[in-house]
This record gives structure tokens, C-alpha cells and sequence, in this order.
């Protein structure tokens, strides 16, 4: 049996980590080999780009910012993510080129259809089963972070429209690809999302 791939989207401070970490337990608890990981970084090589990517202190220009994510996500796709899909194990992913997608082709103005065809030429076209888009206001996520963060990385680190255009490329891609996307409103509490994510992954488990 092929293996199933689930992807968190949204902004900082969306709660994707919290949503991934319980979707990976429930999961495991019945029974399925659940790989977790994330992007950036997720491998060896993806957290020295990580380190580059969020933190290095000199500029870097947008097209290699959208270049080290997309290499970053080459790699960790052909090392460790359809290895896990083609041995029929489950794979939750932080964030994937749809946060290329928004983050990059939109908040930077790359062009969304530009920066999607990199990512996906890195990829090799692998698309998630399923993303769970956790939409949730930019200011609310700011003051997330707020409460939980000393530093900010670079992407964190920008201005309040350029998060709110990143929410709104977000609903958009959404729209556009409807039966990828479950939408949730990310004010919501922790045990009701976590119920329409299980849901939802339900109802795939049983199509497979
Ligand atoms: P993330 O790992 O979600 O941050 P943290 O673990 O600190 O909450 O993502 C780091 C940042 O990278 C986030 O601000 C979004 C950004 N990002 C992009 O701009 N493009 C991408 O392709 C990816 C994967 C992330």
C-alpha cells in the first residue's frame, strides 16, 4: 500500500506544530508508522540551509532565498520523504512549497507561478495527499509569537502586511485547489481543530 502525505500550512504562529504533533500521536496510537518532519530543515543538509535561510545576519537577494528553500526541499524530498511514501508509511510535514508559494511568490513578489514550477521541478511534482491550511489572523499570530519568542528569524521578522499578504496568498491557493485543502480557522481551540483534522485524515485512511 502507497504511503500518505499530509502537509501544515499558515502563517507564524498558526499552531502548525501543535496540530502536526497531535495528528502524529493519534496516528501512531492506531497503529501506523507516522514519519514527522518539516521544511526547512529536516535533514542534515536542510538544517544548515535552515540555519542560512532564518538566521544568517547579511542580506540575501529573494530568488535565492526562494532557491535555498527550494534546494533545501529537493533534498529532503528525495531523501527522506518518498523513500517514507513508497515504503506505505505516513509523512506529517510542516510546511511545504505551498509556504514557497506565498511566502516567496507572493510576500516577495516572485511571482506565484514561477516560484510553484521550482518547487515542484525540485520535487519531482510530488503534491500532498491532503494540506491543512490553519488560517488565522496576522496580528493574532504575531501576539503567538510574541509570548513565545526572544528572536525573530527573517521571514518572522518582516512587517504586518507583508503577513497579511501571506494569509491572503494562503486562502487563495485554498480556493484553487479545493480538494487538496482543508481550511481551518486557526482561533479556534486546540481540541476542536484537532478533531476536523482527524476527521478529515479519517475519511482519506479509509478511501485508501
Ligand atoms: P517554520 O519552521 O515554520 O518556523 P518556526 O519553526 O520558527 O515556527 O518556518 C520558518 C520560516 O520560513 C517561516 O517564517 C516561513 C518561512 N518559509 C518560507 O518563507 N518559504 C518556505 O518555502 C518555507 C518552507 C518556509
Amino acid at each position: 500500500m502507497t504511503g500518505l502525505f499530509i502537509t501544515f500550512e499558515g502563517g507564524d504562529g498558526s499552531g502548525k506544530s501543535t496540530q502536526a504533533e497531535l495528528l502524529t500521536s493519534w496516528l501512531t496510537d492506531a497503529g501506523h508508522t507516522v514519519v514527522r518532519t518539516r521544511e526547512p530543515g529536516g535533514t542534515d543538509l536542510g538544517d544548515e540551509l535552515r540555519e542560512i535561510v532564518l538566521h544568517r545576519r547579511g542580506d540575501i537577494a529573494p530568488r535565492a532565498e526562494a532557491l535555498i528553500y527550494a534546494a533545501d526541499r529537493a533534498h529532503h524530498i528525495a531523501t527522506k520523504v518518498r523513500p517514507a511514501i513508497d515504503r506505505g508509511e505516513v509523512v506529517i510535514q510542516d510546511r511545504y512549497f505551498d509556504s514557497s508559494v506565498a511566502y516567496q511568490g507572493v510576500g516577495r513578489g516572485l511571482g506565484a507561478d514561477d516560484v510553484r514550477r521550482i518547487s515542484l521541478w525540485a520535487v519531482e511534482d510530488l503534491l500532498p495527499d491532503l494540506t491543512i491550511l490553519l488560517d488565522l489572523d496576522e496580528s493574532v499570530g504575531r501576539g503567538r509569537l510574541d509570548e513565545a519568542r526572544t528572536r525573530y528569524d527573517r521571514l518572522e521578522a518582516e512587517e504586518q502586511t507583508f503577513h497579511a499578504t501571506v494569509r491572503s496568498a494562503y486562502l487563495e491557493l485554498a480556493a484553487a485547489e479545493p480538494a487538496r485543502f482543508l481550511v481551518l480557522d486557526a482561533s479556534g481551540d486546540v481540541a476542536s481543530l484537532a478533531a476536523a483534522i482527524r476527521a478529515r485524515v479519517e475519511a482519506l485512511l479509509a478511501r485508501r
